[in-house]
């Protein structure tokens, strides 16, 4: 298979196998042309790509906008930091903005979910979703596993355990189904009031012991506490949080094997993860970043071969 099924990336859900190791193929050679001494290439000069995200982020914004002009895109941006997005008028705003600028493909970020959704079926354009409230995020999930793929050769077989606010986080559940879909065994660790109620229909495995979590998998995915999405206490306080799911070098030299570590960042440091195993040998969290670059380079090319101009 040379082409991808789908016209837009709005989940991880709707993505075949296939799919997802097309664009491990294809992020493979990219990310051999990243480490060159010319990091760009021409492929994509007629290609307009708008930016819009409605929420903060560093990583994931910077990331889009070097793989687009890493295969020579033109790009333009907007952000809007305003928590206070009123629910679709802003998207029917963005949908006439993005009609009258003729571009060819959008990466949305959205705290509504299925925003991207909603737009892929109002303009004439390709969405990617870069992320739409506490749904998906699928270039992060296909990011986590190439990762993976990479430190340990393959996905398929390995045990992945996610880590700690999982109600709140888009990158659960499309790790959810990116390892599910390759092969892994996937199970979640954290209080069971940040456990939302969808596991079990998925079949992923709740541990309420840290120790047990870590002494299962090979590879653990820290996920951060969503502090700007607690609406009411899920847990006492922080610093017992960290206590009871902190994973830290003296969990880590508790167990009998080397495992893998992982977070998508921002890093609370000190509450989900100490500093001494996000700058360890364990971590593999600036691999993901460098990632994630070649895994939006292989997305944005295929979904440009799918253009209908
Ligand atoms: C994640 C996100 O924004 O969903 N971060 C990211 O994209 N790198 C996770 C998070 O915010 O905790």
């Amino acid at each position: 298979m040379s082409k991808l099924s789908v016209d837009h990336l709005l989940s991880i859900e709707n993505l075949k196998k296939k799919d997802i190791e097309l664009i491990f193929k294809t992020a493979d050679n990219f990310k051999r042309i990243i480490n060159q001494p010319i990091k760009k290439v021409p492929t994509l000069r007629d290609i307009t790509i708008a930016n819009l995200f409605f929420e903060n982020s560093t990583r994931t914004r910077l990331s889009f906008e070097l793989a687009e002009k890493r295969l020579s895109a033109d790009v333009v941006n907007f952000s809007s930091s305003s928590s206070s997005v009123v629910k679709g008028e802003t998207l029917i705003d963005t949908v006439n903005n993005i009609l009258s600028m003729k571009v060819d493909m959008v990466v949305m970020r959205h705290p509504n979910p299925g925003a991207a959704e909603f737009l892929s079926r109002n303009v004439n354009a390709s969405i990617v979703n870069a992320g739409d409230g506490a749904h998906e995020h699928p270039t992060q999930a296909l990011l986590d596993s190439f990762s993976i793929r990479d430190k340990l050769g393959k996905v398929e077989g390995k045990k992945v355990v996610i880590i700690g606010d999982i109600l709140h986080s888009r990158v659960a559940l499309s790790n959810f189904h990116c390892l599910q879909k390759l092969g892994a065994e996937v199970r979640v660790c954290g209080p069971s009031t940040l456990m939302p109620k969808y596991l079990d229909s998925l079949n992923v495995k709740h541990f309420t012991d840290i120790k047990e979590a870590m002494s299962w998998c090979d590879v653990a995915n820290v996920l951060r506490i969503q502090l700007e999405r607690q609406d009411v206490n899920y847990f006492p306080s922080l610093r017992e949080y960290a206590m009871i799911y902190g994973v830290n070098k003296k969990l880590l030299d508790s167990l009998e094997k080397q495992i893998v570590v992982m977070h998508p960042g921002p890093i609370n440091r000190g509450v989900e993860l100490s500093s001494d195993v996000a700058d360890s040998d364990h971590s593999i969290i600036l691999d993901q970043v460098e990632n994630g670059v070649a895994i939006r380079m292989a997305v944005i090319y295929l979904l440009a071969a799918n253009l209908k101009k």
